[in-house]
């Protein structure tokens, strides 16, 4: 069993589906295999660098006098318990007075202060690739758990939060077909994803779209007009078009918009789209933005599947001394990469896909 551990566990970046199954996988097989102790770190890395550090101890025994499990409930809870951000770079961290610090050693010295042997980050690329910096700055001994629902970090099939984001779109573009189809409507559905297509791909074919649009695969608007058109023709006059957010103008402008505290992020591409069918086919157009509804919610079967092997594996990788690595899942099984290697490769659709070809075997317009 060896020595007793006490281990860190944090979400960073932006929440998903699966988070909490990852912390209850990783409490169970930490405290009840091998007994260790375990802090979960609130609000990524912000809790580390907040003196004194901010967190909570994960305890089976209170919880095993409960009638009702509270770590089983994490099954089904959407977010993460923990909380998380996806804004302030701790080298370059936004203070009050509007100037930027390097706040690295401050989480640093968070991660020594509270005695850690060692530290699960769940993140998507971008935080994986901050967490390994302090990790190799500050001798932290990093575990790393790929989230994210846009699915493109590199090394994984698949990312905790993407099946349940999927599913959510699917279920959305099942629900437009049959107003769609009442109305005579064009429905466009734009959906979340950054840089990568998967969610418009897998959630389009699953949901019967007539036309995906995908960042990687550039388009013609009239090879979607004439799809519609040769719908029309055949006495269907609906038409289901799914576009990923991150889908270019004819001249290759990226639609975005400034948040409130200065962001910016991707967003418009669906009302684009809709403009330009309206105008050349007369169809009815309308828009859908499904946006954050994705992220939300219960967890699919899926993403708590995959949360609870990850969390269990992790566990693993610490207690085998395995540091500077992601669990990874590959050909149906958990392996473990260096989080370096994870992290290098953005993992975009790729045209030659077998999800591509399927699309184009159904039929579906894919623009080009
Ligand atoms: O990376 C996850 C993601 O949901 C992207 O699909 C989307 O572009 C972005 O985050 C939205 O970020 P925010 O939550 O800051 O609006």
């Amino acid at each position: 069993m060896g020595e007793k551990k006490r281990i860190g566990i944090l979400t960073s970046g932006g929440d998903c589906a699966g988070l909490n199954a990852v912390i209850r996988a990783v409490v169970y097989h930490a405290v009840g295999t091998y007994n260790w102790e375990v802090i979960g770190i609130k609000e990524a890395t912000h809790g580390l660098m907040s003196d004194p550090p901010k967190f909570i101890q994960f305890q089976l025994e209170t919880l095993d006098n409960l009638k009702l499990d509270i770590l089983d409930n994490l099954l089904l809870m959407g977010g993460t318990i923990l909380g998380t951000t996806n804004k302030g770079n701790p080298f370059a961290f936004p203070m009050n007075d509007g100037t930027l610090r390097d706040r690295s050693s401050d989480i640093i010295n968070g991660y020594h202060k509270l005695g850690l042997n060692a530290l699960i980050g769940i993140g998507g690329d971008g935080s994986l690739a901050i967490l390994r910096r302090l990790a190799q700055q500050g001798g932290i001994n990093l575990v790393g758990i790929p989230k994210t629902i846009d699915n493109d970090v590199g090394a994984t099939e698949v990312s905790i939060g993407f099946d349940t984001a999927t599913n959510i779109a699917t279920e959305a573009l099942d629900r437009l077909h049959f107003t769609a189809a009442s109305h005579n409507r064009v429905m466009v559905l734009e959906v979340m994803g950054r840089d990568a297509g998967h969610i418009a791909l897998a959630a389009g074919i699953a949901g019967g779209a007539d036309v995906i649009l995908i960042p990687e695969i550039p388009y013609k608007i009239d090879k979607v007009c004439q799809k519609i058109r040769t719908r029309q023709a055949k006495g269907k006059n609906f038409c289901l078009v799914m576009v990923s957010e991150a889908v270019r103008t004819e001249v290759g402008e990226q639609v975005s918009q400034i948040q409130q505290l200065g962001e910016d992020r991707l967003g418009g591409i669906g009302k684009y789209i809709a403009e330009q069918i309206g105008a050349k086919t007369g169809a009815e157009t309308r828009v859908t933005v499904l946006g954050h509804i994705q992220r939300g919610g219960i967890p699919s079967p899926m993403d708590r599947l995959l949360g609870s092997a990850f969390g269990v594996a992790a566990v693993d990788l610490i207690a085998e001394g395995k540091f500077d690595q992601m669990v990874a899942w590959k050909n149906r099984e958990i392996v473990s990469v260096p989080i370096a290697e994870a992290i290098k490769t953005y993992r975009t659709v790729d045209p030659k896909e077998t999800l591509v070809k399927t699309a184009r075997g159904l039929g579906i317009c894919l623009g080009d």
